[in-house]
């Protein structure tokens, strides 16, 4: 965002784009919320968006589109193959990225599937700085492991370092010699962990990783999902890199990695994804799973309009005013939240603000899913719409045992430039609330429970009346406000 000084002294991030177009929302009263959360299983991911507020569940697919992303689409070439819309988009992909290989894909948990489907071999292993649950889960699917090697920093929830994201190289480096070089196909690393904060990665990491891979003779990947974040944080954050243009940034980081794939329902506010690979050898390797899986070369399952908004979307991402939005809401959310003394991830990351749950309901046992209690009480509290990112987020392990999350955190996403700031102060007086109300959150206990990526529809209970007895001190503290 511009450098603007307020006279008041306040930092306020002042938003530079206005609103065109907008979205009627409902803010039902919290016994009707109580009810809808009941209904949905008392997971955040099966409500119905009609009954949500502010729904901060992601950041993927949802973020605000710009008008010439809008008009973009107007001119897209609905053609199956060779479509003219695909042109365009390579040539911007080698503009901003400079890979000579591009395969789209209809997500990003598709390039996942055709990258692990290629690389990932029983008895292989994947160093990464930390996990994503669909990475993970295709990595296990191959019948590889996932090893993170997050800086001690990255676990420590309270923090100044501005780096948390970032792998450690002394682990990194022992651990191939561990293994041997040949049992690892990738070191992954993720711009801007998810599961943990939403923390950066410096340029200097990217580098050193770099270096490692290059000196045993192991593929670099980079999951860029998060790497507009990632760039505001480079360039706001890391001293050596301050004079250069985001254009800058992005090549010195592409240019470190032989594939970069991503979420373009993140990265380029859209909905589709790609791999941007370096080498002809990995394009062969990957490209015939593109037409099975996805869709013909030309379009990889994303709609030719949604190509056609990506091609701007990337553009735009080069433009600090658009990068900054996201990270200087999410700042001013977490910094408003660390003055009323809740436990939140520090420092403010990308994709969200991070309540820490473990520390937020430090009488909930983990095994009781303190995180996912704590969105369904946020919803109940307030009808805004968090993600569990803790426990319930994990797979049981081949014992049946519950893998505990490093942290237990409820993530609350600021798609980007779709909220006001009045939006977020609403969001974070409730959660002052719920704060001074922490004792009355009971736990959950499953009552449905899938194998394969649990969080997504299985289904929870309360072990307590603990929901009934908090919508009463609801009535009684607000009287008959929603
Ligand atoms: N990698 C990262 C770092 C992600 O955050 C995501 C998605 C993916 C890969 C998969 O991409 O959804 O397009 O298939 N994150 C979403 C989220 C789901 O809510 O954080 P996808």
């Amino acid at each position: 965002m511009a450098n603007v000084r307020f006279f008041s002294g306040e930092q306020t991030p002042l938003e530079m784009h206005k609103v065109r177009i907008v979205q009627k929302l409902n803010l039902q009263p919290v016994e009707y919320r109580r009810q809808a959360m009941e209904g949905a299983g008392n997971n955040t991911f099966l409500l119905q968006n009609s009954d949500v507020f502010l729904d901060m569940l992601t950041d993927s697919g949802v973020n605000a589109m710009s008008d010439r992303q809008v008009a973009a689409m107007m001119i897209a070439d609905d053609s199956y193959a060779g479509s003219s819309t695909y042109t365009r988009l390579e040539a911007k992909l080698k503009e901003l990225f400079d890979f000579q290989y591009f395969l789209p894909t209809h997500q990003g948990r598709a390039a996942e599937n055709i990258l692990s489907q290629t690389y990932v071999t029983k008895g292989t292993y994947v160093p990464m700085n930390y996990h994503f649950t669909t990475t993970k889960a295709h990595i296990r699917l191959n019948g590889g492991e996932v090893v993170e090697l997050i800086g001690d920093a990255g676990l420590e929830t309270t923090s100044t370092l501005p780096f948390k994201g970032n792998m450690d190289i002394e682990k990194l480096e022992s651990f191939i010699n561990e293994v041997g070089p040949s049992k690892v196909p990738y070191v992954r690393i993720e711009a801007g962990t998810n599961l943990i904060g939403g923390q950066p990665v410096s340029l200097q990491n990217y580098t050193d990783v770099s270096n490692v891979c290059k000196k045993y003779g192991i593929m670099f990947v980079i999951d860029g999902s998060l790497l507009a974040d990632n760039l505001y944080f480079i360039k706001t954050r890391e001293e050596s890199c301050k004079n250069l243009s985001i254009r800058e940034l992005t090549r010195r980081i592409c240019d470190l990695c032989d594939i970069m794939y991503f979420s373009a329902r993140k990265l380029g506010c859209v909905r589709g994804g790609g791999i941007c690979i370096r080498n002809e050898e990995d394009y062969r390797k990957m490209r015939g799973l593109v037409p099975l899986y996805e869709g013909f070369l030309t379009y990889g399952g994303m709609s030719v309009r949604e190509i056609e908004a990506l091609t701007v979307g990337l553009d735009e991402t080069m433009d600090e005013d658009m990068i900054s939005q996201g990270p200087q809401f999410i700042a001013y959310m977490v910094d408003d939240l660390v003055k009323r003394g809740v436990p939140v991830i520090t420092p403010a990351g990308g994709l969200g603000c991070h309540l820490n749950a473990m520390e937020f309901l430090s009488h909930v046992p983990q095994d009781q899913y303190p995180a996912g209690a704590l969105g369904t009480a946020l919803y109940i509290a307030s009808g805004v719409r968090g993600m569990e990112r803790g426990t319930l987020s994990e797979e049981r392990g081949l014992d049946g045992s519950e893998t505990l999350a490093n942290m237990e955190l409820l993530r609350l996403a600021l798609p980007r430039r779709v909220f006001t700031l009045s939006q977020v102060k609403y969001a974070v007086d409730r959660i002052d609330w719920l704060y001074q109300n922490r004792e009355m959150i009971g736990g959950l206990k499953f009552i449905e429970e899938p194998e394969i990526l649990r969080f997504f529809y299985g289904r929870l209970a309360p072990v307590s009346d603990w929901q009934e007895k908090l919508v009463a001190k609801f009535r009684a503290d607000f009287g008959d406000s929603l």
